[in-house]
């Protein structure tokens, strides 16, 4: 089960550095309103936030795929000061950047040249070296629309998706659509069979996750074969291994999916190898 989340001690709102309760926004702002917004989500580990470019590009991409104009280089230079601020510097911390549309009376239309709300804050956490948690997930049809590629605040399929899990005791829900398994609600997911990995293709039903680009870069340096097709949910029990990816999930061996075991204590040999390339690739800093 997931840690118990707390409130920052400081946020970034629109240019300036604020105690987390001062730092206030309309109830007209579009994000509120609308779920008009896009986020991103990265960790700082061993005093540098891993693949930091990757994660600036893809907010970059959503931004102009919802056409909200923002200087993200801009945005990028403010934050060392939130982290002094929050006294992170060079700490081991997750970063969550969030940008809506602005404030404006509401209609659904883009309102034109108003400001976007544009928020950030980061908290202490140390990620393990590897995550050794066994995951246990559940899985359910994608009822989420078809920009799953966007990273948009708008997270209600999500955020059902991943009570549904919570329910039944597990960490995750996999998505099915058209028959394949697609993503979770906040991780990618992978499969393995004959020692040839398997994940969802880029596309609109899933997020383009960092991990995911980590996981297909050590493919290639290690030689492992990865294609990228979607699983059938009917052939999730004639898999070897499976395993979810993300930000602060990492690589985490799947140990049940439904009623479908793949192991009692320990991952298997293809989970457990990308787990320590994944570990080494995180200490070269
Ligand atoms: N979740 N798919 C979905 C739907 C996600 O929300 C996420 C990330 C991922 C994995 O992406 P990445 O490897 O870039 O973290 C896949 C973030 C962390 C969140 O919502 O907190």
């Amino acid at each position: 089960m997931p840690d118990q989340p707390s409130y920052p001690k400081k946020v970034y709102l629109n240019g300036n550095i604020l105690d987390a309760g001062k730092a206030l926004v309309s109830v007209f702002d579009r994000g509120f309103i609308f779920g008009d917004g896009i986020y991103e989500v990265m960790a700082q580990i061993n005093g540098r936030f891993f693949y930091k470019e990757a994660h600036i590009n893809r907010l970059k991409w959503c931004l102009e795929q919802i056409q909200i104009n923002l200087d993200v280089d801009a945005l990028e230079q403010e934050i060392p000061a939130l982290l002094e601020a929050s006294d992170l510097s060079g700490e081991d911390c997750l970063l969550y950047i969030q940008v809506s549309r602005g404030t404006a009376p509401r209609q659904h239309s883009f309102p034109k040249n108003i400001e976007p709300t544009v928020m950030m804050y980061a908290w202490a956490k140390t990620l393990p070296d590897i995550n050794l948690a066994h995951a246990t997930v559940v899985t359910m049809a994608d009822f989420r629309w078809s920009r799953c590629d966007i990273k948009m605040t708008s997270l209600l399929g999500n955020v059902m998706a991943n009570e549904h899990a919570q329910k039944n005791q597990c960490y995750e829900t996999l998505f099915e659509r058209n028959g394949l398994i697609t993503e979770a609600s906040h991780c990618n997911v992978f499969f393995v069979r004959d020692g040839t990995i398997y994940t969802h293709p880029l596309g609109p039903y899933i997020l383009d996750g960092i991990t995911r680009q980590v996981v297909l870069e050590l493919c290639e340096k290690l030689q492992i074969e990865l294609i990228q097709e979607g699983i059938p949910a009917k052939e999730i029990s004639s898999m070897d291994e499976a395993f979810l990816t993300g930000t602060s999930t990492q690589v985490l061996a799947i140990q049940k999916i439904d009623d479908h075991h793949y192991f009692d204590t320990i991952p298997g040999p293809v989970t457990r190898k990308l787990q320590q390339a994944f570990l080494e690739l995180k200490k070269l800093g």
